[in-house]
C-alpha cells in the first residue's frame, strides 16, 4: 500500500483523532450489541496509538440517522462495550465537532481514549462539508482512517478531514487492503470467486471484474435463478432480474470462451414461503414448479461446490448460497463456509451478510480474513477507488 500507516507516525503526547466503523447491529428491540467484530477490530489500532503515547478521539457512526439526532441511535452501548474490551476508561460526549466535544478533547491525558457522538446526527457529516471537517481536525493533530467499512463514502469524516490533518491508514485498514488487494493483483492460484446473495445487479460489477481473473467461478443464492433462466430452465416464482438476462447468458459464454469453470447450482431448495419449517424439496435446477422459490443451493451442488473449493488456493466469497438466516435454507452457505475452513487456501470473506453466516456457523476464526466492510469490500473488488483511502496522505 502506498499510503501512510499508522506505524510510520510519531503519536507520542499527540492527540490522534481516528474514524473507526462502529455501526454493530443490536438484538431487535434491545440495547444489546448482537456482533461486536467491528469494535474488536479496531482495537488494535487503538492500542498501537495509546501505547505510543497518543490520546484517541474516536469518530464513528451508527445507523442512518439523515443528519438528525435520534435517541435510539446514541452510542451508550458501544462506549461501554468498548470500555470493556479496552479494559479502559472511555469518556462518550454527546457533542461531536463543538466546544463541549473540544474541551473533553483537550482534556485527555496519553493514552486517554474518547468516544464522540454519532457523527450522522450532523448534517456536515454526509454533506462532506469541508467547514464541518475543518472543525473536526481542530480536535486533533493528526487523523487515522481506520473505519474500512466506510471507505466508500465520501463524507467529512472519512474524506474531507483528510485535507486538514496529517492522515494515514489504521491497522484494519491495512489488513483489509492487503486481503482484498491480493485477491485482485497477486492471488495465489487457482483462484475462487464465490457469490451469491439475492441479487445479480449487486454483483454485475464484481462479475465483471473477477471473471476473467479467476480461475473458477461459483454461483449461488437467488441470483443463482437469473443464470439457470438464462440457460433456458424455468424457475417457478424465483425472484428473477429479467432486464440481467442477457448479462448472465453473456457471463456464461465469456467464463467458457476464456476457460474459467462457472459453476452453477446442480440441484437446489425450494419452497414456498421464506419460513422457519417451511415444507422444502430438492429438485433439479431444471426442475423449479410454478408457486415455488429457489432458496438454497441444494445438497448435490454444496457437495460439488465443497469438492471444487478444496482444490483452490485463493478463495474469496461474497453473498450466502441461500436464505442463510432461515433454518434450512442455511446448508448450502454452511457447506461451503465448511469447505473453506477446510481447504487450506486463502480465504477472504466479503463482509456484510457473507461475515454474519460465517460467524453464525462459528467458522469466522477458521478464514484469513473476514472483511468488517460489506459495501465497502464489494466496491473494492469492483476496482473502484475509495474515497476514504485516496484522501490519506502517500508514503
Ligand atoms: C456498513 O455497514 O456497510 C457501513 O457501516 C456503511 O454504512 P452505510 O451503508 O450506512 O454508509
Amino acid at each position: 500500500m502506498n499510503k501512510k500507516s499508522v506505524r510510520d507516525m510519531a503519536w507520542e503526547g499527540k492527540r490522534a483523532l481516528v474514524r473507526v466503523d462502529f455501526n454493530v447491529p443490536f438484538e431487535r428491540g434491545a440495547d444489546r450489541i448482537s456482533d461486536d467484530s467491528r469494535i474488536r477490530a479496531a482495537l488494535p489500532t487503538i492500542e498501537h496509538l495509546r501505547g505510543q503515547g497518543a490520546a484517541v478521539i474516536l469518530v464513528t457512526h451508527l445507523g442512518r440517522p439523515k443528519g438528525q439526532p435520534d435517541p435510539a441511535l446514541e452510542l451508550g452501548p458501544i462506549a461501554e462495550r468498548l470500555c470493556e474490551l479496552l479494559a479502559a476508561p472511555v469518556t462518550y460526549v454527546h457533542d461531536a465537532a463543538g466546544a463541549d466535544a473540544r474541551a473533553r478533547a483537550e482534556a485527555l491525558n496519553p493514552g486517554g481514549v474518547l468516544l464522540l457522538e454519532n457523527i450522522r446526527f450532523y448534517p456536515g457529516e454526509e454533506a462532506n462539508s469541508d467547514a464541518f471537517a475543518a472543525a473536526l481536525a481542530r480536535l486533533a493533530d493528526a487523523y487515522v482512517n481506520d473505519a474500512f467499512g466506510t471507505a466508500h463514502r465520501a463524507h467529512a469524516s472519512t474524506e474531507r478531514v483528510a485535507a486538514h490533518l496529517p492522515a494515514c491508514a489504521g491497522l484494519l485498514m491495512e489488513k483489509e487492503l492487503a486481503y482484498l488487494g491480493a485477491v485482485l493483483e497477486s492471488p495465489e492460484r487457482p483462484l475462487a470467486a464465490v457469490f451469491g446473495g439475492a441479487k445479480v445487479s449487486d454483483k454485475v460489477k464484481v462479475l465483471d471484474r473477477l471473471l476473467p481473473q479467476a480461475d473458477a467461478v461459483f454461483i449461488g443464492g437467488g441470483m443463482a435463478a437469473s443464470f439457470l433462466k438464462a440457460q433456458g430452465h424455468g424457475v417457478g416464482d424465483s425472484l428473477v432480474e429479467e432486464d440481467l438476462i442477457d448479462f448472465c447468458g453473456g457471463a456464461v459464454r465469456r467464463a467458457e470462451e476464456s476457460g474459467v469453470a462457472l459453476n452453477l447450482p446442480q440441484d437446489v431448495a425450494i419452497a414456498q414461503r421464506i419460513e422457519p419449517g417451511a415444507p422444502t424439496q430438492i429438485v433439479t435446477a431444471s426442475a423449479v414448479p410454478d408457486g415455488w422459490m429457489i432458496l438454497d443451493i441444494g445438497p448435490r451442488a454444496a457437495a460439488a461446490f465443497a469438492a471444487a473449493l478444496r482444490g483452490m488456493k485463493t478463495i474469496v466469497w461474497n453473498g450466502p448460497m441461500g436464505v442463510a438466516e432461515v433454518s434450512p435454507f442455511d446448508q448450502g452457505s454452511r457447506a461451503v463456509a465448511q469447505a473453506l475452513a477446510e481447504s487450506g487456501a486463502t480465504t477472504v470473506i466479503g463482509g456484510g451478510s457473507t461475515a454474519e453466516a460465517v460467524a453464525a456457523f462459528g467458522l469466522a476464526d477458521n478464514m484469513s480474513h473476514v472483511s468488517t466492510g460489506g459495501g465497502a469490500s464489494l466496491e473494492f473488488l469492483e476496482g473502484a477507488e475509495l474515497p476514504g483511502v485516496a484522501a490519506l496522505d502517500d508514503r
